[in-house]
């Protein structure tokens, strides 16, 4: 029987991380799981249900996220990217959250993206990918991905507005005390500023392949 083969794929926001390790699942037949998904799913419930992420406890919510929360088209909105920061530093929903990640990968192994894949959910993962770039580039991707106009006169202005609010985003996540925002030591970095999805999807599968034969 092959070695079950577990993909940790970390970095702050917008990297690009969910392209490159969907398309990694996709190139070696593995299931994918976002994970930023538990997290903005729970951010979401509790926003739904009238409560503020920044005070109140979440694990209820994070509890009672399912498969179908996770479809929902309404999880990368602005209010649940920081719903979503806010929830993932209490600890009773990191606690909350594990069992479902570490289960994903079962016995054949999986693609996860996030924060602490490579850290905390699979320390051991035979592939630990961090992927990185500039803090302005990752905002113009961002703010591309969204926009519902390309051409808009206050392009430049949006662009820094998405760039604060990445920025305050990855500060949170590296600042707080569980399960923090870092490179495992093993994680081989990939920076994506000069380099586009087919090149980084390139670089992971040249990765992938050196720590697996
Ligand atoms: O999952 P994460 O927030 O890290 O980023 P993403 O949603 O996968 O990627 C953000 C945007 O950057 C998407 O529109 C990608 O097409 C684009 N992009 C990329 O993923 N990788 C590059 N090397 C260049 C652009
Ligand atoms: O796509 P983007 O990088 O903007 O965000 P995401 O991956 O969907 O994650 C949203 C938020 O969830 C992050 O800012 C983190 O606070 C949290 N998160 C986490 O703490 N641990 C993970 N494994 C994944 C996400």
């Amino acid at each position: 029987m092959t070695q079950r083969l577990v993909i940790a794929v970390d970095g702050p926001a917008a990297a690009g991380k969910g392209t490159l390790a969907r398309s990694l699942a996709e190139a070696l037949g593995l299931p994918y799981l976002d994970t930023g998904l538990l997290y903005r799913a729970t951010g979401r419930r509790m926003i739904d249900a009238g409560h503020d992420p920044a005070t109140a406890p979440a694990e209820e919510f994070a509890a009672g996220v399912g498969m179908e929360d996770l479809r929902r088209t309404d999880l990368r909105v602005p209010e649940v990217d920081r719903a979503a920061s806010l929830v993932a530093a209490q600890p009773a929903v990191r606690r909350m959250l594990v069992d479902v990640q570490r289960r994903f990968a079962g016995a054949h192994g999986a693609v996860l993206d996030g924060r602490d894949i490579g850290t905390v959910i699979f320390p051991d993962a035979q592939v630990k990918l961090y992927i990185t770039a500039s803090a302005r580039t990752r905002a113009e991707r961002r703010w591309e991905q969204m926009a519902t106009d390309l051409n808009a006169p206050d392009r430049a202005a949006q662009i820094a507005q998405v760039e604060r609010e990445i920025a305050a985003r990855d500060a949170a996540d590296s600042a707080r005390a569980t399960a923090p925002l870092r490179p495992a030591e093993d994680a081989v970095h990939i920076e994506t500023d000069h380099l586009d999805a087919a090149a980084v999807l390139a670089e992971a599968l040249r990765i992938v392949a050196l720590r697996t034969r």
